[in-house]
This record gives C-alpha cells, structure tokens and sequence, in this order.
C-alpha cells in the first residue's frame, strides 16, 4: 500500500515537504555566512521541519556536522547539556567512525555512559546522572566544536526553554561559549515570541544584537495547492478546486492542522475517486472524534474556573483584551485579576496560547471539539 504523503509528525524527506524554498536558502545563507539565526514562528507552523530540511541540503551534508538538539523536556542546564551530549554521539555515530572517536576522547566527562558490546560498537546512555558537572562538560562540547576537522550547524530548538531553568545566567554562559566558537553556528528556534524577543532584543540580556531573526509565516497557498495535488494524482486520486484553500483558511495557515486534514482526505479517497469539498467536514469531525477521550481528559482535570474561561476564550475565537470588562461581563467570569492568573494557569498547561497580545485556544481541533460540547 502507498504510504500517505502528508506527513503529520516529524520530518520524511524532501518528496513530503512542502516548498520552504526561499525560507530554507535564507536560513543557509545566513549559517553558511557566520551568522546565528533565531528562528520564530507560532506553534506547529514547520520551524523543527525546516531545520531538518535545511541540514539536508547539498552543500550542506558533506560540509558541515549538523546537530538538532531539542531542548522541550529539558528543566535546568545540566538536562540541557546531557541532550546536547546525547544527540552529538548519535549524530556523529551514525556519520563518521573518525568524528565519534575524536568526540568520545575530547568529552572525557560523557565516557561513563559510553559502553562498547563485543564487537567494539559503541553504546551509550548519556543521562543526567552521567554528568557531574555542567561546566565541565560544556567546556569539552565546545572543544569538540572547535577542533572538528569540519565546520558544525547547531540548531537549539524550543530554545525559549532556557527561560523556565531555575539557574538565572544559563543565558550569559552560552552566549559566551557561543561567542568563543568559530568553528560552528548556531539556531535558537522557538514559538514563544516574547521570550525569545526579550532574549534576543533587549540590550540588556546576552544575546542582545548577536543573532539574525527568521520568522516562519505560512507556506504560500499556491504552492500548498500544487503540492496536495500532485501528491493526490500520483495516488491517482484527484482533489476538487478549492479544497487546500478552504483548508487554508478555516486552519489560517498553520502547517500541522493543513497536513492533518489533508492526510484524513487522502486516506478517505479511494484509488480513482475524487476529494470533494464536502469531504472536509467529515474529516475534521474524524479528527476530532479521534482525539474526544484525550479532550474529555484534559478537561476533566481542570478546575471550574479554569474550564469556564477556556470555553469562553473558545467562544470568541481570538481575545483581545483578556482582563476588559466587556469580555468578562459577556461571559459571566469574576473579577480580572482572577481572569489574569486563571488565563496564565491554562498557558502553562500549554491549552491557551497569546501571540501578540491575543489569547485562543492552542489546539484548533480541541477548539472546536468544545463548540460542540
Ligand atoms: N513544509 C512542510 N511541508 C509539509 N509538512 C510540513 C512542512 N513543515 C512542517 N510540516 C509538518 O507540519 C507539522 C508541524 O511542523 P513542525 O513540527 O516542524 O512545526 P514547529 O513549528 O516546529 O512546531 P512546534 O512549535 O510545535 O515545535 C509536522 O507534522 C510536519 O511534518
Ligand atoms: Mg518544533
């Protein structure tokens, strides 16, 4: 059987990938010019598959080591430290017998976790406890970098992380690190804007001026439209006019919510038949039949307040001013500074988003799962 084009989790190569041309030849551009890149975009928009699909490219393969290290689950600098160990062994494993021994003789302090089966294969477990001291592990990663015979890309992604560590001057290390290496560059990526503005535009934090900004906007819909096409025809099943438009514009552009749909379309195509317009509904109502138990569960562990104010935020789509009384009277919540901590509550359980200064609920489908409740 055929597998289905549009991929909904991770990156699959080229064929799956749509357009990013000019984003991709920017982020090189700036990389392979000595620049340090900040990535940015809302939530699911393609930042993770682009540096993917960057690293990937010819010129940059055979010249460059590329390491996506990401850092969402990491909690202080030691994790963070223990992921970046962690993927330079796996990346340089699966690259280069020569870069890997040369990586496990310069970090001394990762060798712990390293262990070798009978024929010589190397193993390893590079965990927190393996890492006595962040300090001294940084400084051998760093040496590595420098030393590497070839020129390193480091992408840190969901690099906002770095904010909610409990150690103040993470930011102030690496940014002096980063300052002290010329063999390698590097890109911060992330969705929470304001943190990574602040971190990255305020003259008073490290990273102030040290880096270009990229930000991801929407893949273009004519070449969104070409590209679900082409997939469908190859499968020998066509897609009515309008249908990636519609998609586009209910999901206003997001990458992953396109995909989602578009991957229930072409599965509920038969070989020879023809996506119709529709179809759309019937997919979305799969996909958010599909996740209802996860919904009624996310829900179930709010508390009143926390559940009233999502289902009002849901109600209004976007919300402008959380706190004004207009959007509080309307539905029937109690006093602002209430509203204020309730809202940072449900942002902290990742189910309301702010961008810009406007509140919505994060998932789209959950969204529109609760309209119907
Ligand atoms: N250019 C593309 N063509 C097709 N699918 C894509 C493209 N870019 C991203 N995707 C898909 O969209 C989804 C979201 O992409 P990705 O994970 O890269 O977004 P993100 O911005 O890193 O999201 P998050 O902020 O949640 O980390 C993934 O399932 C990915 O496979
Ligand atoms: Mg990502």
């Amino acid at each position: 059987m055929m597998k289905n084009p549009f991929v909904t989790s991770g990156y699959e190569g080229p064929e799956y990938f749509c357009d990013r041309e000019e984003e991709t030849a920017k982020l090189i551009r700036l990389l392979t010019n000595g620049n340090n890149v900040v990535l940015m975009s809302p939530r699911r928009m393609g930042k993770t598959g682009l540096l993917y699909h960057a690293f990937r490219q010819a010129g940059i393969v055979d010249e460059y080591h590329t390491f996506i290290i990401d850092i969402y689950s990491t909690k202080n600098l030691n994790e963070l430290v223990a992921e970046m160990g962690k993927v330079i062994l796996n990346t340089l494993q699966s690259r280069s017998k020569k870069a890997f021994d040369k990586f496990v003789k310069v970090a001394t302090s990762l060798r712990p976790g390293v262990s070798f089966d009978p024929f010589g294969n190397p193993n390893w477990n590079v965990e927190v406890g393996t890492i006595q001291s962040p300090s001294v592990t940084l400084d051998q990663i760093f040496d590595y970098i420098n030393q590497s015979e070839i020129p390193c890309l480091v992408a840190i992604d969901e690099f906002q992380q770095i904010a909610h560590y409990p150690e103040k001057n993470v930011e102030a290390i690496l940014r002096t690190y980063i300052q002290h290496c010329s063999n390698a560059n590097f890109v911060f990526s992330g969705s929470e804007r304001h943190l990574l503005a602040e971190m990255f535009s305020s003259p008073a934090r490290p990273f102030y001026a040290s880096t270009s900004t990229l930000n991801l906007e929407s893949i273009n819909l004519l070449k969104y439209d070409e590209f679900a096409k082409a997939h469908f025809e190859k499968a020998e099943k066509q897609l009515e006019t309008g249908v990636v438009e519609t998609i586009y514009a209910r999901f206003e552009g997001v990458t992953w919510y396109i995909q989602k749909v578009l991957n229930y379309l072409f599965a509920d195509t038969a070989a020879g038949g023809c996506c119709k317009m529709e179809m759309i509904e019937v997919a979305v109502d799969e996909i958010v039949k599909d996740n209802g138990t996860i919904y009624a569960d996310l829900l179930y562990q709010l508390t009143i307040k926390q559940k009233e104010l999502l289902v009002a935020i849901n109600k209004e789509g976007k919300v402008k001013t959380i706190t004004g009384s207009k959007f509080i009277k309307k539905h029937h919540l109690t006093a602002a500074s209430s509203v204020q901590t309730t809202v940072k509550s449900l942002m902290d359980k990742q189910l309301v988003t702010s961008h810009l200064g406007i509140y919505e609920v994060y998932d789209k489908f959950f969204g529109i799962w609760l309209s119907r409740l």
